[in-house]
């Protein structure tokens, strides 16, 4: 048998998999999450990140001690992400490739997300993608493994961050995400009226900032976050959630009627989100293209995404060596692929 490892630490999740190489299949997955340690200020704190994942991740490693004959090759994320929470990943990748001798391929956290939806599975290709998570919201055209152009990209915040912003407007915690689309399904979605992003713009670009604004002027013109009612927070939510998901329906479209893609998908954090995820369903049936789906436990950062990407990098031969392995810059190419 020959094990790929992989380790994901670019923003609070640790997690370390082993992934057979030849048969895709997860051999394990292990995941220690920071979400409690950091709920409390409302938000990722990266120094706070990065002190957990130096706890966290020898302690996941000590329990794959029983594999490590088995080990033929070392992934590790290099980029985007917390440059601190990132520096703890890359070095015990390092230290594992260089102890063992094995070959290392860096990768790009966001090509992972991609992955995600060939968890044990072959890819289905050419695709669109639309990845959504803590840091990130944009329109991808996927032709191969190496091969992501951005077609779309948010001008200010990312989805996942509006959605922990306007949870946080609450004092509901963090993350946001899945405690507003909770209180949103109780919710009157025509209660509030919030701006569509960019609604009147011809631009294909997405836009958060401006949203999260209006919603916090809605939340002081109640009283503020203490005078709340439930049943406020509910309808607050339903229709913060309307206006998002609009938005992200409307510049999708533009996107939609020029590709050529065969499928389309939905990854990072906020595709466990099924309201979200129901419309897009639906305008993706309208196109006559193909729905592919993450399993819900590998929506959020992990690393068997990590494995999965790398598989393909490792059988193009693309490796990286030990000494130029650290954490990257994110770059993109003049063409707009990612790199
Ligand atoms: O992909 P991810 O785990 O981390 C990054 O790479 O950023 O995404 C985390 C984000 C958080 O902002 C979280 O609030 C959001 O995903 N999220 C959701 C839901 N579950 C997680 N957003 C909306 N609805 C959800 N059910
Ligand atoms: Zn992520």
């Amino acid at each position: 048998m020959g094990l790929l490892i992989s380790i994901e630490s670019s923003c609070d999740d640790s997690s370390i998999a082993l992934t057979d190489i030849e048969t895709l299949e997860v051999i394990e997955h292990l995941k220690i999450s920071q979400e409690i340690e950091h709920s409390y200020y409302g938000g990722v704190v990266p120094e706070l990140a990065s002190r957990l994942h130096a706890v966290a991740l020898p302690k996941l490693l000590e329990k794959l001690k029983p594999y490590f004959k088995d080990i033929k090759a070392v992934s590790v994320t290099t980029h985007p992400g917390l440059s601190v929470s990132l520096h703890e990943g890359v070095a015990m990748a390092k230290s594992i490739a260089s102890f063992l001798n094995l070959p290392i391929v860096g990768v790009n956290h966001l090509k992972g997300h991609v992955y995600s939806l060939f968890i044990e599975k072959n890819e289905k290709l050419p695709l669109l993608v639309l990845l959504v998570s803590g840091g990130h919201t944009q329109l991808l055209e996927v032709n191969s493994y190496d091969s992501m152009k951005i077609l779309a990209t948010s001008l200010d915040d990312s989805v996942g961050e509006s959605y922990d912003k306007v949870a946080k407007m609450m004092n509901l915690g963090y993350p946001g995400g899945p405690v507003i689309e909770k209180l949103a399904k109780e919710g009157d979605r025509s209660k509030f009226t919030f701006p569509i992003p960019l609604q009147n713009s011809s631009a294909i670009a997405f836009s958060l900032s401006g949203l999260k604004n209006a919603v916090r002027l809605k939340i002081e013109s109640l009283g503020g976050a203490d005078a709340l009612t439930k049943e406020d927070m509910c309808d607050i939510s339903a229709s913060f959630e309307l206006a998002v998901v609009k938005h992200l329906l409307q510049k999708s479209k533009k996107v939609f009627k020029t590709s050529s893609a065969t499928y389309f998908a939905i990854v990072g954090g906020v595709s466990a989100n099924s309201y979200i995820k129901n419309h897009f369903k639906t305008l993706t049936k309208e196109f006559n293209k193909e729905f592919l789906e993450v399993d819900l436990n590998y929506c959020s950062d992990n690393a068997v995404m990590i494995a999965r990407w790398a598989i393909e990098s490792l059988k193009d031969n693309k490796l990286d060596s030990i000494e130029n392995i650290n954490v990257a810059a994110t770059k993109r190419s003049k063409s707009g692929d990612y790199i």
